[in-house]
């Protein structure tokens, strides 16, 4: 038999120096690299487009927009969305394109004002059509997101004082109940609110989107009362569909908020007195505008004296408890266009100017917006930081307006690039969802700025596949987060 030595660790590594030599270096080329991460499994995905209802159906006669759009000098060109897209007619057309380029994922809307032109009074046959609609989705192995609110109201409702309106919230939820129990069979992804925050400024603020309100009070009561809004249509989704496809979710499931997120930077040097009055003045921005909403339907708190606010209203509490809005969310939706260059501005009720001309920002341009992919890493941590709880984050629009589609493909592509760095950091998203499926009736600027993957002739209504649309097909065939529908969990 063998004797068996006793080896000190020395006399190991002076025998063994070479295989551990060769160990350590196996180790080391083993680690992973950016390619080591590139021929990763492919990870469950959500890759979607976007769109809205009035944006694009046409017909929405009992919308509070119908009638804006008439009034002249509302809207560029004095354009309106009567026709639109025809997307109401067409939307087998659009599912189909949008299957052929890959996306698993549509975020639609429906119409509050169609489904409800009379208060209390539910029209079936567009609940049907809805239906019919997310059918079609389905029909192609398409997920559908439906969102509840997206900038347009019936016109009783702003007869009945609107978002001002204590009861607008309880008025909302049953809309939602109604929506919710029609479409249950069909739907595990909604969202209650688009940008709750544009309808609060334009509507309430500025005046320039319905009811054309201009009036700091009652833009803070309508921002609570959205956030009360956002919490009871919560609560009637979930009693009414709760969670059909418990046994077969989906990448992201339940009920998401698409909040609108800029990514701010002080317009003047930093390390002047001016340069920190900016970023106080962001502070404010930034709170107001993406972290109160977001923290508030988690904690059932609306906090608005951190920082503080200078035009709050007086004697208005800092303070609002809305205890129902406690844990209403399980996935937070992230709309990213671009950055803003901010100045201090004491003469705006929120303290701050944004509207800097373009010629005094310097950076890569698109038509009207500067490109800056990186601002939607920093909105990825800087969410997660505000999220007490462990839910998902969705890039739930990010887009450009580009006619001639010559910067598209790459602002896709460091944009989603941006959003990978994340992944790899470990941040848990699971959807990019771009802004537009098709081209649309834009808010203020009509039909000129052209989003759409999909070109439309608006003389004949016809579609076409943008270049940077194939593109997009293909990077998502080969990327490492895949079009698939599977369970992520
Ligand atoms: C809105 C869309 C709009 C898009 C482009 C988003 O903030 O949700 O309705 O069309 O911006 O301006």
């Amino acid at each position: 038999m063998q004797e068996i030595k006793a080896l000190s660790s020395s006399q190991i590594l002076g025998k063994y120096w070479k295989k551990a030599l060769f160990l350590a270096l196996s180790a080391f080329l083993a680690m992973p690299t950016r390619q080591a991460w590139a021929d990763r499994p492919p990870l469950p995905f959500s890759w979607g487009a976007a769109f809205s209802a009035h944006q694009t159906e046409g017909g929405d006669r009992h919308s509070d927009w119908w009638d804006w759009e008439l009034i002249p000098g509302k809207i560029a060109g004095n354009h309106n969305a009567q026709i639109a897209t025809d997307h109401y007619n067409r939307y087998e057309e659009d599912f189909s394109l949008a299957r052929s380029l890959n996306l698993n994922t549509v975020r639609i809307s429906v119409s509050w004002p169609r489904i409800e032109p009379e208060e209390g009074k539910f029209d079936e046959a567009e609940l049907e059509h809805y239906l019919k609609v997310v059918k079609a989705l389905r029909a192609r192995g398409i997920e559908p997101v439906v969102t509840l609110h997206h900038f347009t109201h019936p016109t009783w409702f702003h007869q009945k004082k609107g978002w001002a309106n204590k009861d607008s919230s309880e008025i909302f939820a049953k809309f939602a109940r109604k929506v919710a129990s029609a479409l249950k069979t069909e739907v595990r992804v909604w969202i209650t609110f688009n940008e709750p925050l544009i309808q609060i400024i334009e509507g309430y603020l500025k005046g320039n989107y319905p009811p054309g309100i201009s009036n700091f009070q009652t833009a803070v009561m309508v921002y609570e009362n959205l956030v009360r809004a956002h919490a009871k249509a919560f609560l009637a989704i979930k009693s009414e569909s709760q969670r059909i496809y418990k046994q077969n979710k989906f990448i992201i499931d339940g009920t998401g908020l698409a909040l609108h997120m800029h990514s701010y930077s002080p317009f003047r040097d930093e390390k002047t007195e001016e340069g920190n009055q900016d970023k106080q003045a962001i502070e404010v921005l930034e709170h107001i505008s993406q972290w109160a909403f977001l923290e508030a339907v988690q904690t059932g708190v609306l906090q608005w004296n951190i920082p503080p606010i200078p035009a709050l209203p007086k004697g208005h509490k800092l303070y609002v408890e809305i205890p129902e809005a406690r844990n209403t969310l399980d996935w937070v939706g992230i709309n990213y266009y671009t950055r803003y260059l901010i100045a201090r501005d004491k003469t705006n009720s929120l303290g701050a100017r944004w509207e800097i001309p373009k010629a005094e920002v310097p950076g890569k341009w698109g038509n009207t917006t500067l490109i800056h992919p990186g601002g939607l890493l920093q909105l990825i941590r800087a969410t997660k930081i505000h999220l007490k709880s462990e839910i998902p984050i969705v890039i739930s629009e990010n887009g450009l307006d580009d006619a001639k589609d010559l910067y598209r493909k790459s602002f896709i592509e460091e944009h989603v690039q941006a959003m990978q760095q994340a992944i790899k950091e470990g941040y848990d998203v699971r959807g990019y969802w771009y802004w537009s499926l098709t081209d649309n009736f834009e808010w203020l600027s009509g039909f000129d700025p052209r989003f759409g993957l999909i070109e439309i002739d608006y003389a004949t209504l016809e579609r076409k596949v943008r270049t940077s649309a194939l593109w997009f097909k293909q990077f998502i065939e080969t990327s490492f987060i895949k079009t698939n529908a599977a369970n992520r969990n």
